[in-house]
């Protein structure tokens, strides 16, 4: 699942690698919406793919149309920033991870603009951020991810993982799932 998909970049990768049985799209912008439809109609003519990608025209604070524990992997690419108040959405995205399922937030602090942005940039700050995701009992790590060689700055960027808490019991339940799922 992508929350802040934009103009599709995500999906564009996504689907040029291998794609998961079930891709959710989450993006409040109804101009990118339609970007992200164009995308999903071209590789499905492309392809003759039948796969189905849910496109939600939504703020990705409440995500009613997801059940409890039915998300393996959140990912979103310069969003974090912009998501108010975060304790907020990370309870929302806490509902919807299975246990053990990870947040991913790619983020590009150093590119961010300093001063007279239209939007207004909510979290620019790392350790913020992880603290608010441990506050919300995930378990947190960063990386840094350099893009083609690592010599283009601007496509650089820190990578922010939070991995929900999962007893061994669940992790097993998981597990067998997954295997018997891929040998469907
Ligand atoms: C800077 S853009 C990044 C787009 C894309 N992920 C990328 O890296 O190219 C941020 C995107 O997040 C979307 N967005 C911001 N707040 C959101 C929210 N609360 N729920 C869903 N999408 C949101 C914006 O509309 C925008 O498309």
């Amino acid at each position: 699942m992508e929350i802040g998909a934009g103009n599709g970049d995500g999906l564009t990768a996504l689907l040029n690698s291998v794609i998961p049985n079930r891709v959710v799209l989450i993006e409040i912008s109804e101009r990118f919406i339609n970007e992200l439809n164009k995308i999903i109609l071209q590789h499905q003519a492309a392809s003759n793919s039948t796969l189905c990608i849910e496109v939600y025209s939504q703020d990705c604070k409440s995500m009613p149309f997801l059940k409890d524990e039915s998300v393996n992997k959140i990912f979103g690419m310069n969003v974090v920033y912009f998501l108010s108040p975060l304790e907020q959405y990370l309870k929302e995205i806490k509902r919807v991870l299975k246990p053990g399922g990870r947040v991913v937030f790619g983020c590009k602090f150093g590119s961010l603009p300093k001063v007279g942005a239209t939007v207004e940039f909510v979290n620019v700050n790392r350790h913020e951020i992880c603290s608010a995701l441990r506050r919300q009992g995930f378990d947190v790590s960063t990386n840094k991810v350099l893009v083609d060689g690592g010599d283009n700055e601007m496509m650089n960027y820190l990578e922010i993982v939070g991995v929900k808490a999962c007893s061994f019991a669940e992790w097993e339940k998981n597990n067998l799932l997954a295997v018997m799922e891929s040998s469907q």
